[in-house]
């Protein structure tokens, strides 16, 4: 696991002042390039949730980048992924919890019935900054009446302790 994790690190890009003066932007699509690095990836996080959440009954993703490893942890671990979008993008009944960005705020939603009540739920995304979106990704889980049993992301920016925020079981891969 630890040449696995060294490639998927060494894939990552990262870029001053982007998208703002100050900002270190980690770029994660570099590691896409490489089928065996994605591959290496994807048995990572998967291992994590064999581990670490043992009986997973849904994956959930968060708009847009959970989306990317979301779907084929679900697949492979034989069990439904369900998307948390931003506002305006899903249809039919909804859950929705409206969360603090840097500036001004932002809303999540779920549809009804996507996760069932009960069910033991891992939330997935690429990283951890404030942790305001996936502490609002747990609350809507919660909100429909299922359980987060393990929030997962490729990378933890730990300067802006987002690990603070989130009240369940957090992994992460990478730490900055
Ligand atoms: C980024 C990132 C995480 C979130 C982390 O998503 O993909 O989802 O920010 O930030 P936080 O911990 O401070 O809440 P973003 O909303 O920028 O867009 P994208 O996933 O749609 O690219
Ligand atoms: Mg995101």
């Amino acid at each position: 696991a630890a040449d696995k994790l060294a490639r998927v690190k060494d894939a990552l890009k990262s870029f001053p002042d982007f998208p703002k003066p100050g900002i270190l932007f980690r770029d994660i699509f570099p590691l896409f390039r490489d089928p065996s690095v994605f591959n290496d990836l994807i048995d990572l996080l998967y291992d994590t949730i064999k581990e670490s959440s043992p009986g997973v009954q849904c994956i959930v993703g968060l708009e847009s980048r959970g989306f990317l490893f979301g779907p084929l942890l679900a697949q492979k671990l034989g069990v439904p992924f369900v998307p948390i979008r931003k506002k305006g993008k899903l249809p039919g009944d909804l859950v929705s919890v409206t969360y603090d960005l840097e500036y001004g705020s932002d809303t999540f939603e779920a549809q009804k019935g996507s996760i069932l009540s009960g069910q033991k739920v891992v939330i997935i995304d690429d990283l951890l900054a404030t942790g305001g979106t996936m502490k609002a990704a747990c609350d809507l889980v919660e909100q429909l009446g299922a359980k987060v049993d393990l929030c997962l992301v490729v990378i933890e920016l730990a300067d802006l302790e987002g690990r603070k925020k989130i009240p369940k079981p957090l992994k992460t891969l990478i730490t900055f």
